[in-house]
């Protein structure tokens, strides 16, 4: 388990990039924390410590943005908040998607909790507003050298 503490939209993007330059094709990072906790900010760093210059947007409207770029992992950025059943899941084919080698990142996982693929980063964020955030990250088994 990883323990952070932020407090700003800045600090978590650079704490996200760290992240975000350590993982391995195949995880699916699932965010836990409740409305304006951060991880749309969590999810642009992190894309940029992938190597992808600042793309990311909220797919609130769109179930999922995807991400591509050469000598990239490829970024599927999944927002859950309508969809909460194993049914309205299937219906937006989430299970076509290819995760063996790109990157999932599920906003509201908790809406579909047991769906969740697996290998699993999961990211836990607390605090709302202008409070600072607790970010807890389980799982941290699956990055590749964080943090050297
Ligand atoms: N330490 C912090 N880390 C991240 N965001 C912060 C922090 N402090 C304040 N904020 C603010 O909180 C908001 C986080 O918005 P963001 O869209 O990233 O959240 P979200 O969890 O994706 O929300 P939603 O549930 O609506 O999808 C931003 O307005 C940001 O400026
Ligand atoms: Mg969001």
């Amino acid at each position: 388990m990883l323990k952070f503490e932020s407090n700003s939209p800045s600090e978590t993007h650079a704490i996200a990039k760290k992240i975000g330059a350590a993982l391995r094709p195949g995880t699916c990072i699932a965010y836990f924390g409740g409305m304006g906790a951060g991880k749309t900010t969590f999810t642009r760093g992190l894309a940029e410590g992938i190597g992808f210059p600042d793309v990311v947007s909220s797919p609130t409207f769109a179930l999922v943005n995807e991400y591509h770029e050469m000598g990239c992992i490829s970024v599927y950025h999944f927002d859950m908040y309508r969809v909460t059943s194993a049914e309205a899941l299937e219906t937006t084919g989430f299970w076509d998607y290819p995760l063996k080698d790109s990157v999932f990142v599920i906003e509201w996982a908790e809406n579909i909790i047991d769906e969740l693929p697996q290998p699993m980063l999961k990211i836990s964020i607390s605090g709302n507003g202008d409070m600072p955030r607790t970010i807890v990250i389980e799982g941290d088994e699956l990055l590749d050298h964080f943090g050297s």
